[in-house]
């Protein structure tokens, strides 16, 4: 089943401390930017790419894919002061697809295994999201003391990819920004206008390319995986 995929990629990393937008990292002599999009690019289901920059990138980042060899990019619009402003530059672009998916630049680990089962549900149901089961036990606190326990069962930690039927996600953003509603994930857009969305079981090594240490992992990922090859 047929996609295009939006990749905001115009943050400014300050969490990585690179001085850089920590997607031109490299990890193994490939920026991190380019990791993520050669998912997609190896991706037969994907149809288009749209990435959103900072226009003072926007150059750096086209020489970039020129080099690389990514061919499926459709537009590279500016991007937001959010990532929320920044996928719905992406989206005000976009014509008509069925299925559209959001993912974050900075998660280059995700597998066309997790895509395919995130279009198929988004498919029949009209939004899904990657997400992952709690490991740690978990507890809300306030002022330092603990509240309460929560069940661990029905609690899981949300990644990108998030997946939706395209009229759905275009009236969530244009509802979210009549509002001036700051969400934290597109789902969040979504399940404000009372739909459901069902999530698709992901993998651990689905990280978000997000402080130093992330990097390490992000090393040993693509060494173990270059092992198995
Ligand atoms: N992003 C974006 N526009 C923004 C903010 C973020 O396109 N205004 C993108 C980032 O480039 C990244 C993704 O959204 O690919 C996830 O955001 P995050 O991990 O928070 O990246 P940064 O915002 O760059 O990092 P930080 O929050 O540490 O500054
Ligand atoms: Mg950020």
């Amino acid at each position: 089943m047929q996609y295009e995929v939006v990749l905001p990629a115009a943050g400014s990393g300050k969490r990585m401390g690179a001085g850089q937008n920590k997607l031109f990292l490299n990890l193994l002599e490939k920026p991190i930017l380019i990791h993520t999009l050669e998912v997609f690019e190896q991706d037969s289901q994907c149809t288009g790419i749209w990435l959103a920059v900072k226009p003072e990138e926007r150059g750096f980042i086209q020489e970039m894919l020129e080099r690389y060899g990514i061919s499926k990019v459709k537009g590279l619009p500016d991007g937001g002061a959010e990532r929320q402003h920044s996928v719905h530059s992406c989206m005000k672009e976009m014509k008509q697809v069925d299925i559209v998916l959001v993912h974050d630049a900075a998660r280059p680990f995700i597998t066309h295994d997790i895509i395919a089962n995130l279009v198929q549900s988004a498919h029949d149901f009209g939004a899904a999201i990657a997400g992952v089961r709690a490991k740690d036990t978990m507890k809300k606190v306030r002022d330092g003391v603990i509240e309460e326990t929560i069940d661990r069962e029905s609690l899981w930690m949300i990644q990108t990819p998030q997946a939706f039927q395209f009229d759905l996600i275009v009236e969530a953003e244009d509802v979210a920004e009549k509002v001036g509603f700051l969400g934290t994930d597109e789902a969040m857009l979504v399940e404000r206008l009372g739909h459901e969305v069902h999530i698709v079981e992901s993998s651990y090594e689905n990280v978000k390319m997000t402080t130093q240490e992330d990097l390490v992992f992000g090393e040993a990922i693509l060494q173990k995986r270059a092992k198995k090859q």
